[in-house]
């Protein structure tokens, strides 16, 4: 578990500003009716001055987004707008920007909205090793980070804490949703999943993008899964599919056309079981007869097949928890309330039991 730690010392500033703003007007108070009218007009002008420094309908918001080619970020956007909306701000104060794969670009793109003032920055790193960059323009210009979905590494996090930023991680933990994926396999019995009966099972790997925590655990936890019950595992192919429904096609192919003894198909996410899917059809192959695929987010399409079956299970990614934590804390620095360095979330399994339940939920 990750430190957790509040911006005490803020909330300490402003409420020892606030009293001593109140115990100043209160030993000038009414010597004559001018001064006292005078103080009423400067505290009525203070009031609107802290009302409209609260007033979230003022706040400019920088979003930036690793790249809007991707399925799950598309969905995790459109219900972080949608939602910020909701809690007051107004949307053309929120700015959305498509960093497009490329670091550089996203630098330039919070260059930019720091010029412009924004007051918090939500951000999806393109390449989180290199989020110190990020965090350094942020606090250099005073704005409050919050950084979504793809996690900085373990020494960028304990910056934070060490230098008290007002900057913090909305996530889920990666190793969670690759044991959940290895759940699925290790539920179904290891008589049925073997399919030869050596007492090994052989599988392929299709990767997200190596930079990627969510992509390392994903790929490492959910082997472990099935090791953990002690089955034996044979690697036969991993590859890296980058998230992409397309790439993953063409990789399962060339996998299953070498390794016609697979027996699982693990990818990484759901745009990748899709594309892994077409291919198993494409080679004969029935899932949950002679094969079994397993993805992770519940995108609607791959939840429709786990109900229908083509799919085995997956892993709902679940943004609207993860989008609604990222504006709370987004208000809470608004507020000066400070936030905990590491805000996490939890995975949820999906399987055909529960696959409509989680389809009604996103719908
Ligand atoms: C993961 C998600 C992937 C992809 C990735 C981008 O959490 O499962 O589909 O969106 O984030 O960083």
């Amino acid at each position: 578990m990750k430190k957790k730690m509040g911006s005490l010392f803020m909330a300490g500033v402003i409420a020892a500003a606030m009293l001593s703003g109140c115990a100043g007007a209160e030993s000038e108070s009414a010597d004559t009716e001018e001064s006292a009218e005078a103080e009423s007009a400067e505290t009525a002008e203070q009031d609107t001055a802290t009302e409209s420094s609260n007033d979230i309908s003022q706040k400019k918001i920088g979003i930036c987004i690793y790249q809007f080619d991707d399925n799950f970020m598309s969905l995790y956007r459109d219900e972080l707008v949608n939602y910020l909306v909701d809690q007051g701000f107004s949307e053309e104060n929120i700015t959305v920007e498509d960093s497009e794969l490329s670091q550089e670009k996203q630098n330039q793109q919070i260059q930019t909205m720091i010029d412009n003032g924004v007051d918090v920055l939500i951000i999806n790193a393109v390449n989180t090793s290199e989020a110190a960059g990020i965090t350094d323009m942020a606090v250099g210009a005073g704005i409050p980070l919050v950084y979504i979905n793809r996690e900085p590494d373990v020494a960028e996090e304990q910056r934070w804490v060490d230098n008290g930023w007002e900057v913090t991680y909305v996530g889920c933990d990666a190793r969670q949703s690759g044991t959940l994926q290895g759940n699925i396999i290790v539920d179904i019995g290891l008589e049925k999943v073997d399919q030869n009966d050596d007492n090994i099972v052989q599988y392929i790997m299709i990767e997200g993008d190596p930079e990627n925590i969510d992509a390392q655990y994903r790929t490492q936890f959910s082997v472990k899964a099935l090791e953990d019950q002690g089955w034996s595992v044979k690697c036969l192919y991993d590859e890296v599919g980058n998230w992409d429904r397309e790439s993953a096609k063409q990789l399962s192919k060339e996998a299953l056309e070498k390794h016609p003894e697979t027996e699982v198909v693990f990818c990484n996410n759901d745009s990748m079981a899709l594309g892994a899917l077409e291919s198993i059809n494409e080679a004969g192959r029935t899932v949950g007869e002679d094969i079994y695929l397993v993805g992770v987010d519940a995108l609607t399409e791959a939840l429709d097949d786990v109900i229908d079956g083509s799919i085995t299970g997956t892993v709902f990614n679940d943004y609207f928890d993860q989008s609604h934590r990222a504006a709370a804390a987004t208000i809470n620095y608004m507020k000066g309330a400070g936030n905990d360095h590491y805000i996490g979330c939890d995975y949820v399994m999906v399987t055909k039991d529960n696959a409509q339940e989680i389809l009604d939920r996103i719908k």
